[in-house]
């Protein structure tokens, strides 16, 4: 049995998340300053064995409360750092106090610090630690206070700690827009037009908490190695987005998250990229659509120098040509760098190809993401990631590259 500490789990992101460890056999340590909402959930999750899974009623920005954190604590696999806040004035910058500003950075910028702080004794090598940042992190949201200028040093404090260990797994989430109380909330006060937000999203559509919980999930598990360092922009495109037009709330409902893939895999080598939808295939549902259809294509492994966007447009086009709705298309490309300057901008290129395809097909809840894959990597490694990328559990994932690792230091998954 593997145990996850999940701070913020008594609402939102951190209760789907929750309920989806428990459901798979995890063991949950639960972290929140709301004693009720926290009891609630940990007596609706499932229990495996003999663990029981442990309500922890700490406040993460109380000094004196958190060093009672690992107190009890059991040895950990993972940390999901989830808990955040968003200012609940609509003041502008420079009316906010410094003890405003304040109160938002303890709680989304020092506190995931000093949680993986008080729990550094209890990680196992190789754990997986994952921080819950924003798209606000990665562009500005203004009259939100110092939301955003926390979410982007919670980035940059990933980044930072992945390199400070290389002995962990340490990723950050940067979700969009996800109806949770957080966001009824703004919406409910008149601060969040939810058609203004969707007019932004490719996809059309603001994400269920239950799809964070799948990426909270997949970044947590021994399989996100190769992923090790990186940010999950997980925004249904809004952040690869310069549409000046809106896109169109979606008219094509979500399939169930678990729902069994229909994976194609395309190029060289297929066989060895593709063997993990046979070990993850379920029977396939009665009703309706029967299965997610998925495309891998790992053409562009093998482009010459210079042809990695015209590798992409062939596999998007024939694509295309086999799917008009509801589909997800991923490419592998080589990460090298170029050989000749004059070749230099041929993986950007690509890459922007990438999202620009993802700005035109949201509205048919057809999704494309590249993985940049280091040359020679064993391709097993990265089962677990094109499991998670071409599936239905990420199906509010697109327009993204994903930059991989080889197994260069630290524990193998
Ligand atoms: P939520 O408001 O539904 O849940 C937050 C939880 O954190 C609550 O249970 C709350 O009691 C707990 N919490 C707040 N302050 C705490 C403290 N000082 N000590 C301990 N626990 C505390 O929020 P939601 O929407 O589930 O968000 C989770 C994370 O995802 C946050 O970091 C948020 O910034 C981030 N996020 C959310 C987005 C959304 O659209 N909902 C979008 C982007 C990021």
């Amino acid at each position: 049995m593997q145990t996850v500490l999940i701070t913020g789990a008594a609402s939102g992101i951190g209760r789907d998340t929750a309920h989806l460890f428990a459901s798979a056999g995890w063991q949950c340590v639960l972290v929140d300053r709301n004693a009720q909402a926290l009891e609630k959930v940990v007596r609706s999750l499932p229990a495996h064995g003999s663990a029981t899974h442990l309500p922890r009623v700490i406040d993460l920005t109380d000094r004196q409360q958190m060093a009672s954190l690992a107190q009890g604590t059991p040895a950990l696999d993972a940390i999901v750092n989830n808990a955040g806040m968003t200012e609940p004035s609509t003041l502008p910058l420079i009316e906010q106090t410094p003890e405003q500003l304040q109160r938002l950075l303890a709680l989304n910028l020092s506190a995931p610090a000093a949680v993986v702080d008080a729990c550094s004794g209890l990680l196992h090598p190789g754990a997986r630690v994952v921080n819950v940042s924003s798209g606000a992190g990665l562009a500005a949201i203004p009259w939100r206070g110092a939301y955003s200028p926390s979410k982007a040093g919670l980035i940059a404090q990933t980044m930072a700690l992945a390199q400070a260990r290389p002995d962990l797994c340490v990723t950050v989430l940067a979700p969009g827009f996800v109806r949770t109380e957080l966001v009824e909330s703004l919406i409910q006060s008149g601060r969040l037009v939810p058609e203004g937000a969707v007019a932004k999203i490719p996809l059309g559509r603001m994400a269920a908490p239950a799809e964070m919980a799948r990426a909270l999930f997949f970044l947590a598990s021994a399989g996100a190695w190769p992923f090790r360092g990186q940010i999950l922009a997980l925004n249904g495109g809004s952040s690869i987005s310069g549409a000046s037009r809106p896109y169109a709330p979606t008219t094509i409902d979500t399939l169930p998250l678990d729902w069994p893939v229909k994976l194609d895999v395309r190029g060289d080598n297929a066989e060895l990229w593709g063997t993990w939808a046979e070990t993850s295939a379920r029977p396939v549902g009665s009703e309706g659509v029967t299965s997610y259809e998925a495309c891998l294509d790992v053409s562009a492994l093998s482009a010459p120098a210079g042809g990695l966007l015209q590798a992409v447009h062939l596999a998007a086009t024939r694509f295309a040509g086999r799917h008009d709705q509801q589909a997800s298309l991923t490419v592998l490309l080589p990460s090298r760098a170029a050989t000749r300057w004059q070749d230099a901008g041929d993986a950007a290129a690509a890459r922007m190809l990438v999202s620009t395809l993802a700005c035109e097909w949201g509205a048919l809840a057809l999704r494309i993401n590249a993985v940049e894959v280091p040359e020679g990597i064993d391709p097993s490694q990265l089962h677990p990631l094109l499991a998670y990328v071409c599936g239905p559990a990420a199906q509010y994932l697109t327009g993204q590259t994903l930059i991989c690792q080889g197994a260069a230091s630290g524990p193998a998954a």
